[in-house]
């Protein structure tokens, strides 16, 4: 070992070094922020030796998980118009240990021809050849890393282990070597991967959609930051609570594998500026209301905004308005599409992923992936109206309600019909109330406006229009047309005997064939629980044949029969 010693450049090799050094550290600053990386030069006998080096890693003991990266790269070439060999080691480690003691070795020899033409030239060549070979590899281990639990640990199984307890092969699903806590490791290796992962999101619009992706993104681990902005503060309060009482009762239930909930609630960075916490492959997800112009605008500013960052992708939740009209300010219309969610998000395991005829494949499969790391399955669909889903379920819960607003049945036989005979895990009346009564409304709405001849014929639901004008959207407004049964009692009750309007018209004057009295089908007739309820409104007004009470009797909830009031 010697003292530092004065260092003079070899003359011949020293203009290529100088070149690759500046290529080098560019493409180690982009790659491997934590990373160094170094260029050497010599020659002999007329021949010139380039070697260049990275090292990178992350060391995070308190997640247990450390990792290193180094590669070497080296070519022997005699000068300009010749052909050399590029030669490369890439070799990578990871220790996990929290559970274990697990390391993962991996090394790959990698050999390149380049041609050698001038001194930036074959820099940028050999940086060139070099980010093909480590993106490549790259993706290779991260496939590897995804598919090996599902198969080479099931392979692994025995029938029974030597501590005689059932494995939890689901914790190993998630925690092969790179888990939550050590993806972060991944990402600093290289972000350059041929196909973009998105590393972090943005979530516009905090309600009910916005904050359930939140929370599934926080749930998974997958991502370096996560940022839900809102323009209501409330509502951001809101929010934080409701996926705060979401992930304990999932975590609580084992339905979800995370370390703790407080550590992913305050994953969420919860704000009313549109500021990410990092923008690099960024998914931007925008879940405001299904108001065209509203959508159009915030698109509009985040294409501004966010120009010239290449890794954005940009995504809309719509239900039903046209992914490409609320795209028109986008720029990069090769990264905009759709990310069509399902209520409630954190349970709902299908997304689909609408590609407009301007997105970009590489966009779709970057879409894929997200949606995979979030632990759901997606489908993919053209940008038409409803998508897969809503095109077949508007129209089947427009015909529920225009049901009950004839008198042909009621809401709780609509429901029932609907679970045990066609097999629906809920009725039409119970998922309206879970999903909104609004969103349903601006989905019918949107599509009459759209006047698309393959839609079939929307017309307006006066019941539905009542509901949402009041402000009573379901679930989420904490008013809800069925919540449960007992509340659509209680919503009909009030909805129809609120008003003082006395007329009831379409009924006048009809007789019924076997000569019983014809009123209007009055929902709330005096009853034994509540022997003066207000007068019937025209809107509830169904003109069938049917059994009233004489003045002097009421109905019998329990017995559906007429009796005087003290008998009940
Ligand atoms: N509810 C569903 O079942 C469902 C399902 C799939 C898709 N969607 C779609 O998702 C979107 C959101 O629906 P939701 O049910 O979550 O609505 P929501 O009303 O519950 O939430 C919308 C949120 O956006 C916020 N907001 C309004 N303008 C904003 C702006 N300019 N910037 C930032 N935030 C803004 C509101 O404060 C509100 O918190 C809609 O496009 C809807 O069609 C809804």
């Amino acid at each position: 070992v010697s003292d530092y010693e004065p260092w003079k450049p070899d003359p011949l090799s020293e203009p290529w070094r100088a070149a690759l050094d500046e290529v080098w550290l560019k493409y180690c600053t982009d790659h491997y922020p934590n990373g160094v990386c170094a260029v050497f030069g010599f020659s002999k006998n007329g021949q010139i030796s380039l070697t260049a080096c990275i090292e990178g890693h992350t060391y995070q003991p308190k997640n247990y998980c450390n990792g290193k990266w180094r590669s070497v790269w080296s070519v022997v070439f005699e000068g300009s118009g010749s052909r050399a060999e590029l030669k490369g080691v890439i070799k990578a480690q990871v220790h996990y240990y929290e559970d274990g003691n697990v390391q993962f070795f991996s090394s790959k020899d990698i050999q390149k021809q380049i041609t050698i033409s001038n001194e930036k030239q074959t820099a940028e060549e050999m940086r060139r050849l070099v980010e093909e070979a480590e993106s490549e590899y790259q993706t290779a281990v991260s496939d590897n890393y995804r598919t090996m639990s599902e198969t080479t640990f099931k392979a692994l199984r025995r029938a029974l282990p030597v501590i005689q307890q059932k494995l939890d092969w689901n914790r190993l699903t998630v925690r092969p070597f790179v888990s939550q806590s050590c993806a972060q490791l991944r990402h600093n290796f290289s972000t350059s991967a041929s196909r973009q992962r998105v590393e972090n999101v943005l979530i516009i619009g905090g309600g009910l959609m916005g904050s359930g992706i939140a929370q599934s993104c926080a749930t998974s681990g997958k991502f370096n930051t996560i940022t839900l902005q809102d323009v209501n503060q409330k509502q951001l309060e809101i929010s934080r609570k409701g996926i705060e009482s979401s992930v304990q009762k999932l975590h609580s239930k084992k339905l979800i594998n995370i370390e703790s909930v407080d550590k992913a609630v305050n994953s969420i960075h919860f704000t009313q500026k549109i500021e990410p916490k990092a923008d690099k492959n960024l998914l931007i997800v925008e879940a405001i209301p299904e108001l065209l112009d509203a959508k159009q605008k915030i698109f509009a500013n985040l294409s501004q905004q966010f120009k010239g960052n290449d890794s954005v992708i940009f995504v809309t939740n719509t239900s039903s308005l046209s992914v490409q009209e609320i795209g028109v300010n986008v720029e990069a219309q090769e990264r905009y599409g759709g990310l069509h969610f399902f209520n409630p998000v954190p349970l709902m395991r299908l997304v689909e992923i609408i590609k407009n005829v301007t997105t970009s494949q590489q966009t779709v499969d970057a879409l894929k992936e997200f949606v995979a790391d979030i632990q759901k399955v997606s489908v993919l669909c053209k940008d038409t109206p409803g998508f897969i889903v809503n095109r077949l379920l508007i129209p089947y819960s427009g015909e529920a309600v225009k049901m009950v607003e004839r008198g042909d049945a009621s809401f709780q036989d609509v429901d029932t019909a609907m679970k045990l005979g066609a097999g629906y895990p809920m009725g039409p009346f119970e998922l309206m109330d879970m999903t909104g009564l609004d969103t349903g409304k601006f989905i019918t709405d949107a599509w009459a406006k759209r006047k698309d001849s393959s839609l079939p014929e929307m017309t307006e639901s006066k019941l539905v229009n009542k509901l949402v004008s009041e402000g009573r959207l379901g679930r989420k407004s904490g008013k809800g047309c069925v919540f449960g049964l007992i509340l659509i009692l209680v919503f009909i009750y009030e909805t129809n005997c609120g008003s003082n309007e006395t007329t009831i018209k379409g009924c006048e004057g009809k007789v019924c064939s076997d000569g019983k009295r014809c009123v209007c089908q009055n929902p709330c007739p005096p009853t034994c629980r509540n022997p003066k309820p207000n007068p019937c409104n025209t809107f509830w007004c169904n003109p069938n044949c049917y059994l009233v009470c004489d003045g002097r009797e009421v109905l019998d909830e329990k017995t559906g029969r007429c009796k005087p009031l003290n008998e009940c």
